[in-house]
């Protein structure tokens, strides 16, 4: 099979596209024909080496942690999936896969993908989905009727966050750029800060749920719009960062959690849902061919992605789609 491969960690040039073999399902496992990869800025860091200290990648090493396919193979004690099932999954970071015409998932991680998007839709959801959908339910504990701050709203985390939020029941105020602020009151932002030009420290304006996403501004500032009682949650799990949120954790004033993603077939069955009921959609910025995986890489790590980056290995002319047509659907951005 075709895979995007690195044998040594260093910029986008180390990446190559391979003929490597076929993956094969051990028995808890499924084979997925990959349609569609996400892309996230965890592949890039990874693959710079930033993360070299904390685990060793199996090099050589196929990138990416999204995926979206259909089932190829089903290992013998995997239930609940058959071949030619669509699915859409987040491997481990450890072990990657995504970037290659098959995957392999254990079968308790993955889950049917929505039935009203398209395979590179899909593909887009799972790792940013999740963390939008843990970092506003199972960290941010969000309720019906509370304000909610979204901080990085148009990139993928925030974009998702938005959407989740709002189908929560939350009023929700979306941070983000100049060149954003429609993207982010098109996804359902109540309201739009531009970071540029606003202060959002200085005005009079409290909120119950802070959702930091880009994890750049110190906890000390936060903490003058976050209510008494509130919750921040950042996507940044650098204890030094956060001693002032501790402080104030210690002292019962806020809550504060700093998180990691884990995969979850259950929260992955919860995004599709609300990507069926209409209440989630998928914004993809930029579709890329298996040999252009650097130059997606390069916008990645230039932080100023909107919305998504997928991969098509093959998806974009999925037949099996139910929905409207990619451009409609997706909202990508030319
Ligand atoms: N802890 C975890 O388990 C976990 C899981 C997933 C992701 N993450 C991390 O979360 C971060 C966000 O992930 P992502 O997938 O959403 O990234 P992304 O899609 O690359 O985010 C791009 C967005 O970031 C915004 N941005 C950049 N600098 C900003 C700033 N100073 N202030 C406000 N917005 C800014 C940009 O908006 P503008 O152009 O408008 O500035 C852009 O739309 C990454 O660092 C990622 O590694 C952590």
């Amino acid at each position: 099979m075709k895979a995007v491969s690195y044998a040594t960690y260093g910029g986008p040039k180390v990446l190559r596209v391979l003929n490597i073999p076929t993956p094969v399902p051990g028995p808890a496992e499924l084979l997925v024909r990959v349609h569609g990869a996400g892309i996230n800025p965890a592949d890039w860091k990874l693959r710079s080496g930033q993360f070299r200290r904390l685990f060793r990648l199996p090099l050589p090493f196929v990138p990416g942690m999204d995926i979206a396919g259909e089932v190829a193979g089903v290992g013998s004690d995997v239930r609940g999936f058959a071949i030619g099932d669509r699915v859409f999954a987040m491997l481990e970071m450890k072990s990657g896969g995504a970037y290659a015409e098959f995957a392999v998932v254990d079968g308790s991680l993955a889950a049917h993908a929505p039935v009203t998007a398209s395979s590179l839709e899909a593909a887009a959801v799972p790792l940013a989905g999740l963390t939008a959908y843990q970092g506003l339910h199972r960290h941010g504990g969000i309720t019906s009727g509370q304000q909610v701050l979204v901080y990085g709203a148009s990139g993928g985390v925030g974009a998702f966050a938005v959407q989740i939020a709002r189908a929560a029941g939350a009023s929700v105020t979306g941070v983000t750029s100049t060149l954003n602020l429609d993207l982010v009151r098109a996804l359902g932002a109540n309201d739009v800060l531009d970071y540029r030009t606003a202060d959002i420290f200085a005005g009079p304006r409290r909120f119950d749920l802070i959702f930091d996403t880009i994890a750049k501004v110190s906890f000390r500032r936060w903490r003058n719009v976050l209510r008494a009682h509130g919750t921040f949650v950042t996507v940044n799990p650098v204890i030094g960062k956060l001693m002032p949120a501790m402080l104030t954790r210690a002292l019962g004033i806020n809550r504060v959690r700093s998180m990691f993603t884990e995969t979850s077939a259950g929260d992955l069955a919860a995004l599709a849902r609300l990507i069926d009921a209409g209440q989630m959609r998928v914004p993809i910025e930029r579709i890329y061919r298996i040999d252009d995986v650097a130059a997606a890489h390069e916008h990645s790590a230039g932080e100023r992605v909107r919305g998504k980056l997928v991969i098509d290995l093959g998806g974009r002319l999925d037949t099996r789609r139910t929905g409207a047509s990619i451009s409609a659907a997706s909202n990508v951005y030319r």
